[in-house]
């Protein structure tokens, strides 16, 4: 795997300041920064961040799946990603190596279909209960709407807790983790947690916040003798197949922690974005409509129309190209490595971006427009592996691939079915603002108008 004659190749980049490298155009803009290189040099980028980070964009499907699969090993998860352990412990997102191999191999089955399709009406439930709150032609801000209801899925699904409790404990404390982690990720010096500057008291304050919470499940969980087959219960009965040895009390609490975090605000994301550009085609949103009528023939929608929902699945996908939560997977070597042709140092990072592949002429006619239609007839299945890849791939493939798409039709379905969205009047131009995942900058203000009520005939 690792190459004696290591190449001495170098591939183009720009030279970026002197100390910080090309840093602050990262920190300001990292899409356009990097969908920037990948025009002006090509499918191997190298530039530096910091005096001493070599950094190599890489918009190569083959090499992409060198690094997520075929040289996997050679690779551990970004620095970025390792300061997440601050929040999450070792769970399965920051984990490495046997550690992870164990906890992946005894959490996988709690994700398998058979349960998944069990949370299925959990997630019609819990949208159906939330927006049937909300009133025709009122303003709503959508991206707050969408990530409570997302928490509400994650904390039914995972703990039967009720949506209501769930949002109210855990909602503001998971913002606050979300936006002091990404604060922290991104600068070039980290206060360790310990030194009590002002964000690490907030950050250590929401954690503990949040662990309270999932402390105090595990504990009554582990008092009461009811059979359960929530997300928590399945965990906690997962054995190791070989000693039959359960999960740490620690490392139980760093995996919700870790599902929690990365279960909803990546869903809540693909959510807002998806109304978003329904609301800017209208003909995507008439098209949905019809189906889900279809469908249903007017009647509820329930588990078994998810896979009859071919085009709503297709906005999914259509929508995760062009604004995927997850725009960019990072890794570093851990051993001197050849990918493509170039010589990689021990050290070195790799970025691969979905944001910048997903736009990619070679693979995506007309890259920029939203056209659900091109993921019909197995569009997916004609693309060279890694050219599309919102979930990522290899052994660390999103554990919650499965969930989450039905998650997001079942949830989009159930919306469509009775609102149609617009931006309300005067809203500021609608921009990714790249976090830990990609949102819309300034959150989404936008009119909810009952379907029941509008004249047209959709
Ligand atoms: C549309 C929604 C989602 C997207 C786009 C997404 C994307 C991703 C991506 C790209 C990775 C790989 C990161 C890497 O290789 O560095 C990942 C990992 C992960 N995701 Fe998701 N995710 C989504 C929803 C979910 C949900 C709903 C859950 C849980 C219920 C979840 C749990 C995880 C976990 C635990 C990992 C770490 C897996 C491992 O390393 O073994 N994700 N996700």
């Amino acid at each position: 795997m690792v190459n004696r004659f290591f190449s001495r190749n170098t591939p183009p980049g720009p030279k970026g300041k002197l100390i910080v490298g090309s840093l602050n155009d990262f920190q300001i803009d990292p899409l356009r920064f990097l969908s920037q290189l990948t025009e002006e040099y090509g499918n191997v980028v190298r530039f530096r961040l910091g005096p001493f980070q070599r950094i190599y964009l890489i918009n190569d499907p083959e090499l992409i799946k060198e690094v997520l699969v075929t040289k996997q090993k050679v690779f551990i998860k970004s620095r970025d990603i390792q300061t997440l352990k601050a929040v999450v412990g070792e769970g399965l997102l920051t984990s490495e190596k046997e550690l992870h191999m164990h906890q992946r191999r005894l959490i996988q089955p709690s994700f398998k279909k058979v349960h998944i399709n069990h949370y299925a009406q959990d997630m019609i439930d819990t949208t159906s209960g939330y927006i049937s709150k909300w009133e025709d032609r009122e303003e709503k801000i959508i991206t707050d709407e969408m990530m409570n209801i997302a928490l509400g899925i994650i904390t039914k699904t995972m703990f039967r807790m009720d949506f209501e409790e769930g949002a109210h404990i855990l909602g503001e404390p998971m913002d606050a983790v979300m936006k002091l982690g990404v604060k922290r990720m991104r600068s070039l010096v980290q206060l360790p947690l310990w030194v009590p500057s002002k964000s690490n008291l907030k950050l250590k304050k929401a954690v503990k916040t949040i662990d309270q919470v999932l402390y105090r499940m595990i504990d009554e969980r582990r008092g009461d003798s009811k059979t359960r087959t929530d997300l928590l219960s399945i965990l906690m009965e997962a054995r190791d197949e070989e000693y039959g040895i359960g999960m740490s009390y620690k490392q139980l609490r760093d995996e919700l922690m870790t599902i929690f975090l990365a279960g909803h605000e990546t869903t809540a994301n693909v959510l807002s974005w998806t109304l978003y550009l329904l609301s800017q085609h209208p003909e995507v949103d008439q098209n949905l409509y019809k189906e889900i009528s279809d469908v249903t023939h007017g009647g509820s929608l329930t588990p078994d129309h998810f896979s009859k929902l071919t085009y709503t699945q297709n906005i999914i996908w259509e929508s995760m190209r062009l604004y995927p939560p997850a725009y960019v997977i990072g890794r570093q070597a851990v051993e001197n490595v050849e990918i493509g042709g170039y010589g990689l140092k021990k050290g070195d990072m790799v970025l691969m971006s979905q944001y910048v592949m997903h736009r990619n002429t070679a693979y995506f006619d007309d890259p920029d427009s939203f056209n659900p239609e091109r993921f019909a007839d197995n569009f997916l299945k004609t693309l060279p592996p890694y050219a599309y890849f919102p979930f990522g791939g290899g052994p660390r493939v999103c554990i919650g691939n499965h969930f989450a798409l039905m998650e997001a039709v079942l949830a989009l379905a159930s919306i469509a079915k009775k609102y149609r969205l617009k931006l309300a009047s005067g809203h500021h131009k609608v921009r990714p603002q790249p976090l830990i995942t990609l949102r819309p900058k300034r959150g989404l203000r936008m009119i909810v108008e009952d379907r029941s009520k509008l004249d047209t005939d959709f």
